[in-house]
């Protein structure tokens, strides 16, 4: 294919996706452009309506939009971009989930400098395996992600599954001032030290609930849904068709019908395949039970049914290649979280004393150690948590001891899962992010990849700012 064949190909299957209309790919369209996808993301300031009667309320967005452009690449592509810096503080721009270079992985301090007001930073790095990713700064990251910056990124299988058409969903959340638009402060130390921030405007694709899709009688979508909220956790149960989980954090996972509440915490993703066996004029949901809300609303049409009978096409997704785990001679560690205003104190030393924890709370805005330490966000040096050597494979023994669920995320690699509480997961999981709840255990595996300093950290984002985050040296 060349470019433009490439391009209307593209342009073909994102038209139909939920943000089709959003200038998915308007820059890309751009004759300038070398790649597929815009050549630049512009972080700054963007208006946006949360409630149909109230003010607008100023959000920080990439291009003018909130949530970003979809970014859609074929896995192989290389993504180039220049992130530019129109906010009135610095940033940064993380590709959660995607195995990058180190220096690409976007953490201030630690892989880059912040990219400070009015500046620029060229990424740019091959995607090695498909998937459903998202973008988002890693600076003042609660903030940041709380006002609004963060996009989809779609990384296309080779043979993507057959489906009827694609449907991208980025879940957030927003907390204003009803009648004055006006976003509420961040960071207050009970948000920090307790469930997180969570909002009470709860958006899909940016737009108070809930999502409107129409569908045929008949017809396959295939979901794709990141919650990029900074703390509330979504359980969400597909009523009116039939679905499938097919990937977890864009990993392949053995297709298996979605019966439970689907947990989705801050961070993760799941893919879903729908099968919409309903009658034309029906209704179906993607319902929410946190919020008690639907999600999305899908109206069938009053066309007749697109076929009889199930699709029928395999779903199950190609996997991507990751250094096979050599648990015969992988090395294990413990790491403990503790903290949080419920459950037993917080464990832990700043500056090498011992501090209590309201202590730590007061003096320092911290509230959660893992291993007994707290690091911030912001700090200028992480001393690591573990040391490990490329190529090795490495077992981790998760403990929670708080009274709160949280979202674990591993920086540059994808880990097994492979026990929540000594049981094995139903199906082979492999992800970037796992959800412990209060008092789990849970052990993951993977092969010590790329040398550098990954972050480790809790994807409820007060969490991780307000201690519940560190780096795993890889040499
Ligand atoms: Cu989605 Cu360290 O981040
Ligand atoms: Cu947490």
């Amino acid at each position: 294919m060349n470019k433009r064949e490439f391009l209307r190909a593209g342009a073909a299957l994102a038209g139909s996706a939920c943000l089709g209309n959003h200038a998915l790919w308007a820059a890309s369209a751009d004759p300038q452009s070398s790649a597929a996808g815009p050549v630049e993301l512009s972080a700054g300031l963007v208006e946006q309506r949360l409630a149909a009667s109230g003010a607008a309320t100023q959000l920080w967005g990439f291009n003018g939009q909130v949530p970003g452009p979809v970014l859609r690449y074929r896995k192989g592509q290389r993504l180039d971009l220049s992130l530019h810096n129109t906010l009135p503080i610095s940033t940064t721009l993380h590709w959660h989930g995607v195995r990058v270079p180190h220096a690409m992985d976007g953490v201030p301090h630690v892989t880059q400098p912040p990219v400070p007001q009015g500046g620029r930073f060229r990424y740019h790095f091959d995607l090695p395996d498909s998937g459903t990713f998202w973008y988002h700064p890693h600076h003042s990251s609660l903030e940041q992600v709380g006002r609004g910056l963060y996009g989809a990124l779609i990384v296309e299988e080779e043979r993507p599954v057959e489906v009827d058409r694609e449907v991208v969903c980025v879940l957030g959340d927003f907390l204003v001032n009803a009648a004055t638009g006006i976003i509420a402060p961040f960071g207050q130390i009970g948000e920090l030290a307790g469930d997180g921030r969570w909002g009470n405007v709860v958006t899909v694709n940016g737009k108070p609930l809930a999502w409107n899709e129409v569908v045929r009688a008949g017809d396959r979508l295939r979901l794709r849904l990141i919650n990029a909220a900074t703390a509330r956790v979504f359980a969400l149960t597909v009523a009116g068709a039939e679905s499938w989980v097919i990937a977890y954090d864009g990993q392949a996972v053995t297709p298996h019908p979605a019966r439970k509440p689907l947990r989705l915490g801050p961070g993760m993703r799941v893919d879903l395949i729908v099968d919409f066996n309903g009658q034309p004029g029906d209704r179906a949901y993607l319902r929410d039970s946190r919020a008690k809300a639907a999600v999305v609303e899908f109206a069938y049409a009053g066309e007749p049914p697109l076929r009889t009978g199930a699709r029928g096409a395999p779903m199950a997704l190609a996997r991507n290649q990751f250094s096979p785990l050599n648990l015969k001679k992988a090395v294990s560690h413990h790491i403990q979280f503790t903290g949080g205003d419920s459950g037993p104190p917080a464990i832990g030393w700043i500056d090498g004393k011992e501090i209590s924890y309201a202590e730590m709370k007061r003096r320092y805005g911290l509230a959660w150690t893992v291993n007994s330490h707290a690091a911030h966000e912001d700090a200028h040096e992480h001393v690591p948590l573990l040391t490990m050597k490329r190529g090795e494979t490495q077992v981790l023994v998760l403990t929670n001891a708080t009274g709160f669920g949280h979202p674990m995320h591993l920086h540059g690699h994808f880990f097994k899962v492979l026990k929540y509480n000594d049981e094995a997961p139903a199906h082979e999981e492999w992800r970037d992010t796992v959800w412990m709840n209060s008092w789990d255990e849970v052990e993951i595996a993977f092969v010590a990849g790329e040398p550098g300093d990954w972050m480790f950290h809790c994807h409820i984002l007060e969490h991780a700012a307000a201690g519940m985050m560190g780096t795993f040296r890889v040499e």
